[in-house]
This record gives structure tokens, C-alpha cells and sequence, in this order.
């Protein structure tokens, strides 16, 4: 280690935004000297990178502190311990953490992490405290498109830091929310929906592909609203910017998450249907399956309006695995409500889902509604929810036994000897392979299903880049 060199832990809470801010935020240290560390006993800053989504979420991050402090307490260099609060615990909650926890030095939102060195310069001077929670009117990402065209890409330094190679990657495309959900903080703490120009995503994907990565996640908070600047200066919607990152020599695989049901357009679908590279894979929240639930969560969509978007894209790709998040015990949640739920996802057949109970947060229409549904209601709800989610991912696995899909290698397995890669539908797929062949897409003969993931033998080298299931083509895949 050189003199310059100094520590950096960063814990990552919540979703995949986060991971990928994150990221960036290493990238916007390096240049100051920082690398990336395992642990947080000898960092000289320890950033967590926090979730505000759910109750549980934003307390789990009062008890890191608590831990931090004590950690600090015992070094014998403890001053020189910078201990830094990011993300959208930070944005909500602001200057009420450096209240409650004195030993915070730092609190930015993630709209400000671009600043992070100018912040750092201010703690090192000795300020106490410091809370930048505003929307800043530059463009952070700019700001950090400038970063990663310095020699020494900061890039290649995350993939070192994450074993042999990088293959899979995050970008962000879209972010922020004008949707409203009554019960949501995302549009309070990500702030108003913003698109990236489509030249600025094609360069950081270009970049990322260079340095090995074959898989790229596209993320926004809405991300098929995006609607960024194409190069011939008009909107551009999601699939069209998914056909074009797809003409990108050597990407295999494009993913992208997380959608609101309105904004499922035709482009989008047609990409669907077109582009090989392009995933069959959907996450698509529907919260609900109640109608007069959605209302009151002023999802703007009816259950019927969600079952049209599922059949559309299904027409267009009728392999597609289809995933959603779920919320039970929202207020005013009755008995018919919940069986209303329990009926949609027994239509649609999901391959995956999230389910939650409904958590107040503070700010939102929802936490103010009367009816607030009794947290045993709401656990027995999730617990009959989850049982048949379990079930329907279950069966999805099962049936993939016997079939041969493409495989992309991505990273070591649990045991020795194996590797660990996802197929086309997002499940992880255990293999015996040797190390060097992570970042090999390959076809797998699945032999083995678990509740999570699926396990086979790799019979040929080199997968096609696009994959359309014979199998599930012609006999579809709902459940
Ligand atoms: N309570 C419970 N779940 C929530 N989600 C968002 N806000 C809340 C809340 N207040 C869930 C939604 C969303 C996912 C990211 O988190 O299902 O789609
Ligand atoms: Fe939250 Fe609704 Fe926006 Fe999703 S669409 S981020 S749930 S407000």
C-alpha cells in the first residue's frame, strides 16, 4: 500500500440502484486514493449505502451505526474513522441522523454522491456533521461519465475487487419516480423521474463490455418510462434503446428492471418478441389484485388492465418468465381483497415474486389512511401469499429439468469444482466447471431443481446469443 492509499468499506442495503450507486461512489474515491476493503475494522471511511423502502430496512441501518461507533470507539485511530450515511435513509431522514447518531460525519442523498470528494474535503477540515440532502441541478451522472474516461478505468477496479472478472453488470438508465404510490417513498427520496441520454448509456456499456462484462442490467425506479435523448435528438423509449445497446459487439445478454405496468408500450414488447439479446424475463410489480386496493394505492391500473399487459407480452414471447412484487395488508385490506390476490397470481403463474407486508412510511398518503390492517392479519396473509408464490417458483424450476438452455458463467459456485451462472429466466444454475471459464456462455442440460435454483451439465461450448425455447414456445409456459 502507498502512503496515499486509504480504505474504503461501503455496505450496500436495499436494491440494485443501490449496488450499482455504490459503485460509483468507489469510483468517484479512487481518484482520491481510496480502495475498496472486506471489512469495516480498519477502513478510513466506512459509507453505508442505505434503503428507506421499508420500516425494517431504515432500522437496520440505526444498528449498523451503533456497531460503527463502537468499532471507532476501540481503534486507537479513531479519529480517523470517517463514518458516512448515503442513499434514501439519508435523503428522508437528514439531519435527524447526525442528531440521533453523533458519530455519523456525513449524510448525503443519492442525488449528491458525485460530491462526495468536496464533502470528504469538508469533514477533513473538521466540520462536524455534515447533511447534504439537496437535488443538485448538475447532472451527477455527467459528472461521474467524466470519472470513468480516466486512464486506469475505475471499472476494472471493481471487477479485481469482485474476483476474476466482472460478467454481469448494472447501469443505471432512469431514476426517480412520478408515479405516486400511496405507499411509496421513492418519488420523496430519488426525486423526480430523470432519463440519461442514450450516447452516455451506450458509453458506459461499451466501456463495461471492453473490460469483460457480457450482461448488462439496465435499472431505473421506473425504468420502462425512461425517455431519453437519442442521438437524432428525440425521445427515445426503453426498446428502442434495448435494440440499439443490443448491436453492441460482444454483449450477450440485456436485462432490465424494475417496470410499472402502464408503461409497458409496444416497443418495449416488440423487443421483446425481436431481440434475441434481450432476456424472457419480467419483473412487472402488480402490488395487488384487488381493484379497490390499487386504487387506493393510485396504481392507476385495475387487475384486468394487468392481465391484458401479461397476454400481450406473452403473444410476443411465450417463454417469458414473470415476476412481480406484492403487498398484503395494505390499509383497508379485507379478506376478498386478499383472495382477489391469491386469484391473479393463480392466473398469471409467476416464476418468481417478491411479497411484503405493508409497512407505513412516514410522509406517504398511506401511512395516514385509516384501516390500517392488524400486523397478525397481515403476517398469516403473507404467509399464504409466499406459500403459493413458493409453489408456482417451485413448479417453474421443475419444469426446467430435462431441458437445455444457455448458461451464462458468471462466478464461482457454493462447493469446489463448480461455477455458478443464471439461465435465460434469471435462476441461478450450479455446474462443474473449471475457473477459467467464467464469462462463457454455455448450453446446459438441466438435471437438477431446487425452490431457487437449478443444477446441470454443460453438453456444448458456445450458446447462441438469442434464445428462443423450442419447448416452451409451442406449449407456453403458464401454469
Ligand atoms: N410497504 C411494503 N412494501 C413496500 N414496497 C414499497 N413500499 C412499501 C411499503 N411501504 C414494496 C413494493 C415495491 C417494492 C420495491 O417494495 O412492492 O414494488
Ligand atoms: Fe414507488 Fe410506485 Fe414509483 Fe414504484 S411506481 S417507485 S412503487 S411510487
Amino acid at each position: 500500500m502507498t502512503e496515499r492509499d486509504k480504505r474504503l468499506f461501503i455496505k450496500t442495503y436495499g436494491c440494485q440502484m443501490n449496488v450499482y450507486d455504490s459503485q460509483r461512489m468507489a469510483d468517484a474515491l479512487a481518484p482520491l486514493g481510496y480502495r475498496e476493503t472486506e471489512a469495516p475494522d480498519d477502513a478510513d471511511l466506512v459509507i453505508l449505502n442505505t434503503c428507506h423502502i421499508r420500516e425494517k430496512a431504515a432500522e437496520k441501518v440505526y444498528s449498523e451505526i451503533g456497531r460503527l461507533r463502537q468499532l471507532k470507539a476501540e481503534r486507537a485511530d479513531a479519529g480517523d474513522m470517517v463514518i458516512a450515511v448515503a442513499g434514501c435513509v439519508a435523503q428522508a431522514e437528514g439531519e435527524e441522523i447526525v442528531r440521533r447518531a453523533p458519530a455519523v460525519d456525513l449524510v448525503f442523498g443519492p442525488q449528491s454522491y458525485h460530491r462526495l470528494p468536496r464533502l470528504l474535503a469538508r469533514v477533513s477540515a473538521g466540520e462536524r456533521g455534515v447533511v447534504e440532502t439537496e437535488f443538485p441541478a448538475e447532472d451527477k451522472f455527467a459528472v461521474l461519465d467524466h470519472l470513468n474516461r480516466r486512464p486506469g478505468d475505475a471499472e476494472r477496479e471493481t471487477a479485481a475487487h469482485h474476483g476474476p472478472r466482472m460478467v454481469t453488470a448494472f447501469v443505471t438508465v432512469q431514476e426517480g419516480c412520478d408515479k405516486f404510490c400511496t405507499f411509496c417513498v421513492v418519488p420523496y427520496t430519488r426525486g423526480a423521474e430523470f432519463s440519461r441520454p442514450v450516447a452516455r448509456i451506450a458509453g458506459e456499456v461499451e466501456r463495461l463490455v471492453a473490460s469483460g462484462v457480457r450482461e448488462v442490467t439496465l435499472l431505473g425506479q421506473n425504468v420502462n418510462a425512461y425517455h431519453g435523448e437519442g442521438p437524432d435528438g428525440t425521445a427515445w423509449s426503453l426498446g428502442r434503446l434495448i435494440t440499439h445497446l443490443a448491436g453492441i459487439e460482444g454483449l450477450a445478454r440485456l436485462r432490465y428492471t424494475t417496470s410499472h405496468p402502464l408503461d409497458m408500450d409496444d416497443d418495449l414488447i416488440a423487443a421483446h418478441r425481436d431481440i434475441g439479446e434481450l432476456m424472457p424475463f419480467l419483473h412487472l410489480p402488480v402490488q395487488s389484485g384487488s381493484d379497490r386496493i390499487l386504487a387506493a394505492m393510485n396504481r392507476r391500473h385495475s387487475a384486468a388492465d394487468y392481465l391484458r399487459v401479461v397476454e400481450r407480452v406473452r403473444r410476443a414471447r411465450p417463454d417469458i418468465a414473470l415476476s412481480s412484487d406484492f403487498i398484503v395488508g395494505f390499509p383497508g385490506e379485507t379478506d376478498a381483497d386478499f383472495a382477489a390476490t391469491m386469484g391473479l397470481v393463480r392466473e398469471v403463474g409467476f416464476a418468481q415474486a417478491f411479497s411484503f407486508k405493508y409497512s407505513a412510511r412516514p410522509g406517504t398518503p398511506a401511512s395516514e389512511m385509516d384501516s390500517q390492517v392488524p400486523e397478525p392479519v397481515k403476517a398469516e396473509r403473507l404467509a399464504e401469499l409466499q406459500a403459493l408464490l413458493g409453489s408456482q417458483a417451485r413448479a417453474f424450476n421443475d419444469r426446467c429439468v430435462g431441458r437445455t438452455m444457455p448458461v451464462l458463467l458468471e462466478k464461482p459456485g457454493r462447493q469446489s469444482g463448480q461455477l455458478t451462472g443464471r439461465s435465460p429466466y434469471l435462476q441461478p444454475v450450479y455446474v462443474t466447471a473449471a475457473a477459467d471459464r467464467i464469462g462463457d456462455l454455455v448450453e446446459v442440460t438441466i438435471d437438477a431443481a431446487g425452490p431457487n435454483s437449478l443444477g446441470g451439465k454443460i453438453v456444448s461450448n458456445d450458446a447462441h446469443r438469442s434464445y428462443h425455447d423450442p419447448v416452451t414456445q409451442s406449449e407456453g409456459i403458464a401454469l
